[in-house]
């Protein structure tokens, strides 16, 4: 493994272990997650490998075989760009370590716990590590790079530092790193993809109560693909637009009286209160929680042919309604679907990055055509298109 003989000429040793996070890409349920609503994402078969050993002294050695020179943490706040998703990490857990200790301190402990996912704080106080990173998840294509590399050091460090976090747990540690440490306010669903995904299914995830359930998505079974179309552009405005997006949900369900959209069960009585963005923000967000439950409901009835209306439904209202769509996205969505496809969506947070599109075998050749021939036309760079299965999520593989 080439992480594995990096690893060795970086710090001269064998690393004590290797593990794997994939990207996800969001089958639907998009900009519901920090609406407290559904999502249906699964883990690609795309990832970032992380060989890491722990160090006693609290330092953290970073290297990357995407990323130019190593770096040296004396302590996380130092970190700069990329390094501070694996900073932001240590961070996170270092954090969760001192609360519970002063809980304990306080005489708060927390029992037995660890079947019941309370392992938070167990184990060693988490120290530093010596790290090196291989990833393959394509950069600013919507597919959660920066998950994979959140999840894959939290699951390492889980394991060298005896934590007995849950897979949900990781996952909520990748995000504190992410809003609180990156300072980018994203929801759940990205970790939680990462670190639960199973190979084969989907995952259904209640973001409120955080309860999940593996759906299986076979496709080939049913004689179908789901590309993943790249348009290989990502707009400077998406960090600043996905705050604004999250900010105008957060005052329309204040406006409406209810924690979340999430709890919005008269949607044509909340429109009538509502204007504007936020109006508009709410449309979407109920109806794509319908979608997802729609979507839901047509998997376990084994109708995976039929969901693609409704993916085509959920990128007309990202479009229209809560306005993330793009013009690459647009053109990689409608052109699929004239070539062919059974329905396509942008997917992720929007501004770029990817589409993707529920093909039958047979109409594949045609899709690619009329993405291409649409982008070519436009003299836009042809967008890359590959299909994409799901795989499993978060482990170690030596
Ligand atoms: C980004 C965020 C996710 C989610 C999606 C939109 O990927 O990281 O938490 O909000 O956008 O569905």
């Amino acid at each position: 493994m080439r992480v594995v003989g990096a690893f060795r000429d970086s710090y001269g040793m064998e690393p004590a272990g290797v593990w794997h996070a994939p990207g996800r890409v969001n089958l639907i349920g998009e900009h519901t997650d920090y609406n407290d609503g559904f999502v249906l994402p699964f883990a690609l078969p795309w990832g970032v490998t992380a060989a890491v050993s722990p160090r006693e002294d609290g330092v953290i050695r970073l290297r990357s075989l995407q990323a130019g020179e190593p770096v040296t943490l004396a302590t996380p706040d130092e970190a700069e760009g990329w390094a501070r998703y694996v900073a932001g990490v240590f961070w996170a857990l270092r954090e969760a370590g001192r609360e519970q200790g002063q809980k304990r301190g306080q005489g708060q402990e927390e029992g037995q716990g660890q079947e019941e996912g309370r392992g938070q704080g167990q184990g060693r106080p988490v120290g530093g590590a010596d790290v090196v990173i291989d990833g393959d998840v394509p950069q600013g294509a919507g597919l959660s790079s920066s998950a994979a590399l959140e999840v894959v050091v939290a699951t390492a460090l889980n394991e060298l530092y005896g934590l007995g976090l849950t897979k949900m747990e990781i996952a909520l540690a990748a995000q504190k790193a992410e809003n609180d440490f990156v300072g980018m306010p994203c929801g759940i669903m990205d970790q939680a993809a990462s670190s639960l995904g199973e190979e084969g299914k989907a995952l259904f995830l209640d973001c409120r109560s955080l309860g999940t359930r593996n759906i299986p998505f076979d496709l080939a079974s049913h004689g179908l693909q789901l590309l993943i179309i790249n348009t290989g552009v990502h707009h400077e405005l998406a960090d600043g637009q996905y705050a604004r997006r999250r900010k105008d949900c957060e005052n329309a369900a204040k406006r409406l009286g209810v924690d979340a959209l999430r709890d919005v069960t008269d949607l044509a009585g909340a429109l009538a209160r509502l204007s504007g963005d936020e109006r508009r923000r709410t449309q979407h967000v109920v109806t794509e929680n319908h979608r997802v439950e729609a979507v839901i409901g047509l998997l376990r009835a084994g109708a995976v042919r039929e969901i693609g209306a409704l993916l085509n439904a959920s990128h007309l209202s990202l479009r229209d309604q809560f306005e993330v769509s793009c013009a690459e996205l647009d053109v990689a969505v409608e052109s699929a679907v004239r070539g062919g496809a059974r329905g396509a969506r942008m997917t992720g947070g929007g501004f770029g990055g990817s589409a993707i599109a529920l093909v039958a075998d047979d109409r594949v050749e045609s899709v690619r055509k009329s993405v291409t021939g649409a982008y070519a036309e436009r003299g836009w760079a042809a967008p890359e298109i590959y299909p994409a299965t799901p795989a499993e999520g978060a482990r170690r593989l030596l």
